[in-house]
């Protein structure tokens, strides 16, 4: 156990890991003690870090579980030299962590004016701020269909996806109204699995639409948000927006948002 004391900078607080879990060996969740001064909106992200070498060492990390839960969930990737990353991995119950006292973010559900459906397009640990949302009940009343595609590298890799899908049945608040809304369209591009390719490419040869019996994307009945690297931002937003959905902001709600999904 290691405990960071006296240390603590002013803007972030010191919180305990409550649990751990390893997807893959690069893949890990995590599970904080929540401050009860720490509020935030699904889908915000978060400062979180490490004392290193007698100073905070921060990233950024999209908060994982919704709003309305008593512990603070995350989802990283272990970045090859990553000088956080490579710390992060060890920590197990008992250990503390440091914690940004102002989450931020435009992943949410304020920044997208009503429609019938929501898409949530996400690579890698960009799912993280999806799984917030998912468990969010305010996500069920604003959208009557929520379509979560998640596409990763390896098989594999979906597990932590695949895990907080079929949880939803079981949640406390939205048990009743997700499973009956959620559809969920895992693909993965460099193994073979049911469903390979990138997101961007199953836009444009339509066969997202098509595998879920759904419409092209239209600014009338769709939302989206958009969670991944630089390069599937850049991508999946052009495409949205060939689509005639215009971005939303917290300040200007509109039908499309994205974040980038964090590392390091
Ligand atoms: P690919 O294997 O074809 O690069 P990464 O781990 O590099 O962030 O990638 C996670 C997933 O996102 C991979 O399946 C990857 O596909 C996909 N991806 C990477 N770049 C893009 C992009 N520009 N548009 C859509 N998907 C992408």
């Amino acid at each position: 156990m290691t405990s960071i004391g006296l240390d603590v900078p002013k803007n972030v607080t010191c919180e305990q890991v409550l649990d751990v879990r390893h997807w893959t060996d690069a893949l890990f969740s995590f599970r904080l003690s929540r401050p009860a001064s720490f509020r935030f909106r699904s889908g915000e992200f978060v400062m979180l870090g490490l004392m290193v070498d007698g100073r905070p060492l921060l990233r950024a990390y999209s908060v994982a579980s919704p709003a309305w839960d008593d512990g603070l969930d995350f989802y990283s990737i272990i970045a090859p030299n990553g000088p956080l990353t490579s710390r992060l991995q060890r920590i197990s119950p008992g250990d503390e962590v440091l914690l940004g006292k102002k989450p931020t973010g435009t992943l949410v559900l304020d920044a997208l004016t009503p429609a019938k459906r929501l898409y949530l397009f996400s690579t890698g640990t960009g799912v993280a701020p999806f799984a917030s949302l998912l468990r969010e009940p305010e996500t069920y009343e604003k959208f009557d269909e929520v379509v979560l595609t998640h596409t990763c590298r390896a098989v594999a890799d979906l597990a932590y996806s695949e895990m907080l899908v079929d949880g939803l049945k079981d949640d406390p608040l939205v048990g009743d109204t997700a499973p009956g809304a959620v559809r969920y369209y895992a693909t993965v591009t460099r193994e073979e699995y049911a469903r390979t390719g990138r997101i961007t490419d199953l836009i444009v040869n339509r066969k997202l639409f098509d595998d879920l019996d759904l419409p092209a994307l239209d600014r009338e009945h769709d939302r989206v948000m958009i969670c991944g690297s630089a390069a599937m931002l850049a991508d999946t937003k052009a495409l949205v927006e060939a689509a005639g959905l215009v971005e939303g902001s917290n300040a200007q709600p509109g039908d499309f948002v994205i974040e980038r999904a964090f590392a390091g």
